[in-house]
C-alpha cells in the first residue's frame, strides 16, 4: 500500500503576547492511500490544528507534511492551493459555508473558479445524493445545522478529492442525520476509494475507521489499527 500522507516531526506553537504554547509536538503518523483514518483526543489536544497542517491550509513549526508524495512545504502559495484542488476534500468544524450563497452556489462557485465542466450538474447531483435536492436555493441561514453540514459535504466531495479531511463530521447532528453523514462517507471511501481522515468525538464512528490516532495535549499518545484489512 502507498502512502497518501506522512507525517513526520510535527509541531506548531502558537505566541500571543509574550506567552508561547505548543499546540503539536513531535507528531508522526502516516495513512495509506484508500485508508479510513480516525484522530480522536480531548477538546484543546490539537486534532484540528493538525487537520489544518495536513491539508495544508495551515504552516507547521517544525516537521514536514507529505501529501499525495510532494512535501507541501517545498510550495508556493499557488502551488498549495493546486495540490488542495486537485487532490483534497475538507469538511470544516463549522462547516465554513459562505453565507451569501445559496447551498447550490457553495458547491458550484468553488467549482467554477476551478474551471471545472458542467459544475451545476455536479452540485445538483451531489446535493440530491445528501438529500437536498429540494434546497438548492436556500442561504445558509435558512437551513438547518444538520442541512449545512451536509452541503459542507457536498462541496467537500466535488473535487472527486483523494483525501478528504472532516473535522468533527457528526458534531451537533442528531443521531439519525450523523449516521446518514457517516454512511455518505464510508460510501465515497468504497465506491470512490477516498481516503478518509476524519475527527471526531464520536466514539463510534472512530471504531468504524481501520486506523486510531490518539492526541493528548498536542501529543500522539497511541496508534492503532483497529480493522485488519
Ligand atoms: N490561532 C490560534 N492562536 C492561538 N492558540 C490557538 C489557535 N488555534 C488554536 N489554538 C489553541 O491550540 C489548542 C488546540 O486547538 P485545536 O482547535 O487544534 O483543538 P481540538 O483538539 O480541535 O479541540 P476541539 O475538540 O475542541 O475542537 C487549543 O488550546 C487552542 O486554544
Ligand atoms: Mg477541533
Amino acid at each position: 500500500m502507498s502512502k497518501i500522507l506522512n507525517v513526520e516531526h510535527l509541531g506548531k506553537t502558537y505566541t500571543s503576547g509574550s506567552k508561547q504554547l505548543t499546540v503539536l509536538d513531535d507528531i508522526n503518523f502516516s495513512v495509506e492511500t484508500g485508508e479510513t483514518f480516525a484522530i480522536i483526543g480531548p477538546s484543546g489536544s490539537g486534532k484540528t490544528t493538525l487537520l489544518g497542517l495536513c491539508a495544508g491550509l495551515d504552516y507547521p513549526d517544525t516537521g514536514t507534511v507529505e501529501l499525495s508524495g510532494t512535501d507541501i512545504s517545498s510550495l508556493n502559495e499557488d502551488e498549495r492551493a493546486r495540490l488542495r484542488n486537485e487532490n483534497v476534500g475538507f469538511i470544516f468544524q463549522n462547516f465554513q459555508l459562505l453565507p451569501t450563497l445559496t447551498a447550490i452556489e457553495n458547491v458550484v462557485v468553488p467549482l467554477e473558479l476551478q474551471g471545472v465542466n458542467n459544475p451545476m450538474k455536479i452540485g445538483k447531483e451531489l446535493l440530491g445524493k445528501v438529500g437536498l435536492g429540494d434546497r438548492l436555493h436556500h442561504y445558509p441561514s435558512q437551513l438547518s445545522g444538520g442541512e449545512q453540514q451536509r452541503v459542507a459535504l457536498a462541496r467537500a466531495f466535488s473535487n472527486g478529492p483523494s483525501i478528504l479531511f472532516a473535522d468533527e463530521p457528526t458534531g451537533n447532528l442528531d443521531q439519525d442525520t450523523g449516521d446518514r453523514i457517516v454512511q455518505l462517507l464510508f460510501e465515497l471511501n468504497q465506491e470512490a476509494g477516498t481516503t478518509l481522515v476524519i475527527v471526531s468525538h464520536d466514539l463510534e464512528l472512530a471504531q468504524k475507521c481501520k486506523h486510531q490516532l490518539r492526541l493528548r495535549g498536542g501529543k500522539v499518545v497511541s496508534n492503532e489499527i483497529l480493522i485488519e484489512s
